[in-house]
């Protein structure tokens, strides 16, 4: 299938798991791909030309911008944008006072095992600045692109079903649910420049992140959806390659849930 012959798309945090899924997917449909990663390197590696793959912090405008500028020298413009980079905890947002609290509510006896009370500025900022504002950047980044074309376009963010059900650490669903929130507003703005803002929530997806998980951990979270099994990382593929395509031509402001049926929104 070849639903993207000629589109031009970018997504960020490809360098591996479900962006680098993503990045694979666009690029057999027939797009040309930019990959931006932390990891230029990893990013560059992806694919062959005529794809690229660029370094590029989402957390900092000037990177992004720069990015931009290099993707529209190299390709002209871009049809499509896939906000994949995201980050569920970082130093000093109080997740390790929250699993030793867990450890010890395990062991007996009454222990609070919440995050907030432990989360430092420098914590909340680590994970908003990168899976919240990194998405308005590079969709800001992206709409003048696509405005300057006039082409109209896709933009994919990808979100998590921590937005809806509220499992995880506070800045990431945070972060996650309001992701949700600018997808709407987006896709309310954007809808005259036939630009088309659409949202996943993926459930647990087999990725690095889930590694270094121990087995029994791993086999839970594969239980709690109905299909008993983790989500592979080309399955969000399939749903942002859809929602580039004509093929959801009609679809704005959406969210396509990814769960295995682990609950319904
Ligand atoms: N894996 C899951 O179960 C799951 C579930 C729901 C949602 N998600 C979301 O899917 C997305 C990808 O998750 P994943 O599991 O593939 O993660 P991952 O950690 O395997 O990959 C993330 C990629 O993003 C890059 N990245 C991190 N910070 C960046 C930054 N500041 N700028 C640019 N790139 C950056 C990393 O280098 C890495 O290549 C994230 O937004 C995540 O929240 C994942």
């Amino acid at each position: 299938m070849e639903r993207l012959k000629g589109k031009r798309a970018v997504v960020t945090g490809g360098a591996q798991g479900i962006g680098a899924a993503i990045a694979r997917r666009l690029a057999s449909e027939g797009a040309r791909v930019a990959v931006l990663d932390l990891n230029g390197e990893g990013a560059a590696a992806l694919l062959p030309a005529p794809h690229i793959g660029l370094a590029c912090d989402v957390a900092d405008s000037v990177s992004v911008d720069r990015a931009f500028a290099d993707i529209r020298a190299a390709m002209g413009g871009i049809d499509i944008l896939v906000n994949n980079a995201g980050r569920g905890s970082a130093p000093g947002d109080g997740m390790d006072r929250y699993y030793a609290a867990q450890a010890e509510q395990a062991a007996g006896g009454k222990v609070f095992a919440d995050q907030t009370l432990y989360c430092e500025d420098e914590g909340w900022d680590g994970v908003l600045n990168i899976t919240l504002n990194g998405v308005f950047r590079c969709t800001r980044a992206a709409v003048r692109l696509m405005a300057a074309e006039g082409v109209g376009g896709s933009i994919i963010n990808i979100a998590s079903t921590s937005a809806a059900n509220g499992v995880g650490p506070v800045p990431y669903c945070t972060a996650k649910a309001a992701v949700i929130g600018m997808t709407r507003a987006m896709a309310r703005e954007l809808a005259d420049r036939g630009i088309r803002v659409n949202a996943i929530n993926p459930g647990a997806v087999e990725t690095p992140i889930y590694a270094g998980l121990p087995d029994e951990l791993k086999q839970s979270l594969a239980n709690e959806s109905l299909l008993k099994r983790l989500a592979q990382p080309d399955e969000i593929g399939g749903a942002a390659a859809f929602l580039a395509s004509e093929d959801a031509s009609f679809a704005t402001g959406s969210t396509i849930t990814v769960n295995g049926g682990a609950y319904f929104i």
